[in-house]
């Protein structure tokens, strides 16, 4: 059964964040928004809660946070077949965090491949990117961290990971975040749903930044190594130590980072 929202939102958006509710507690918002997928919800649906008992990260870890300390936010869609790739998705939700955060704070967050955001080298924020095979839909899972304080992190034993709060003080409250990102989010959406993929690709290479430094490409069938000459969605353009030049499409690269030269 689905629980009663605390609130409700309804936000002037085109597509993303019409209709937001807005919990104290869910187990995940993650869940909830992919238990609604199988009950046709409309499109844009976006489920934020206070506070998470089992919040879920990438690769089956745990995701936690303190009640009210970040923007745990899932929302639904049901991208057509072009927009359906996982990497375009992550991309659409990493850059629109980095917007917002920029927009509310001035900070500029860098993207660590391939669903990390980070402010001064530590991460600020997941993205869990999730296809449950019910109505083509994808659920997209956003925590922001945006009060906690560096002992906070210590304590929780995450000590790469940061707040808004720690390296700026124009943070907004966690729902005022919340809503600019719904902002961003749909903004970005709707330039999708247009055709135009190449301003999301553009602000995702720039907020990679790692355009002509040498990387290594940890990819399911083992790593590459080589100097990143170019980045988009239809693929990682590497100058291999020989002087190869390969293509590596991005869902197939699990972790980039950079490297010394060889
Ligand atoms: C990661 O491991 O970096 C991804 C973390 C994603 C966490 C968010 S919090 C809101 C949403 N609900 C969840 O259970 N997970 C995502």
């Amino acid at each position: 059964m689905i629980p009663l929202p605390r609130e409700e939102w309804h936000l002037p958006a085109r597509h993303v964040g019409r209709r937001a509710l807005v919990f104290d507690r869910l187990d995940s918002t993650n869940n909830l928004v992919v238990a609604l997928a199988g009950c046709a919800a409309t499109e844009g649906v976006a489920v934020l809660a206070n506070e998470q008992s089992a919040g879920r990260g990438q690769h089956g870890r745990s995701w936690t946070a303190p009640p009210k300390s970040s923007v745990l936010l899932s929302v639904l869609l049901f991208p057509p077949l072009a927009l359906r790739r996982p990497a375009l998705l992550t991309a659409w939700a990493a850059v629109s965090v980095c917007e917002a955060v920029r927009e509310a704070t001035g900070l500029q967050a860098r993207i660590k491949w391939p669903n990390d955001v980070l402010v001064r080298g530590r991460k600020v924020c997941g993205i869990l990117l999730e296809q449950p095979g019910v109505n083509n839909a994808t659920v997209a899972g956003i925590g922001l961290n945006v009060t906690q304080t560096a002992d906070d992190f210590a304590r929780a034993g995450l000590p790469a990971a940061g707040s808004l709060a720690m390296f700026s003080e124009r943070v907004p409250d966690m729902h005022a975040m919340a809503r600019r990102l719904l902002a961003h989010l749909d903004e970005e959406y709707d330039r999708l749903l247009q055709g135009d993929t190449s301003t999301l690709e553009a602000c995702w290479k720039w907020r990679i930044g790692l355009l002509g430094r040498f990387v290594l490409a940890e990819c399911g069938d083992g790593p590459r190594r080589g100097r990143l000459l170019d980045l988009g969605f239809d693929g990682l353009h590497l100058e291999l130590a020989g002087g190869e030049v390969i293509c590596l499409q991005p869902e197939r690269v699990l972790h980039l980072h950079q490297e010394g030269e060889w």
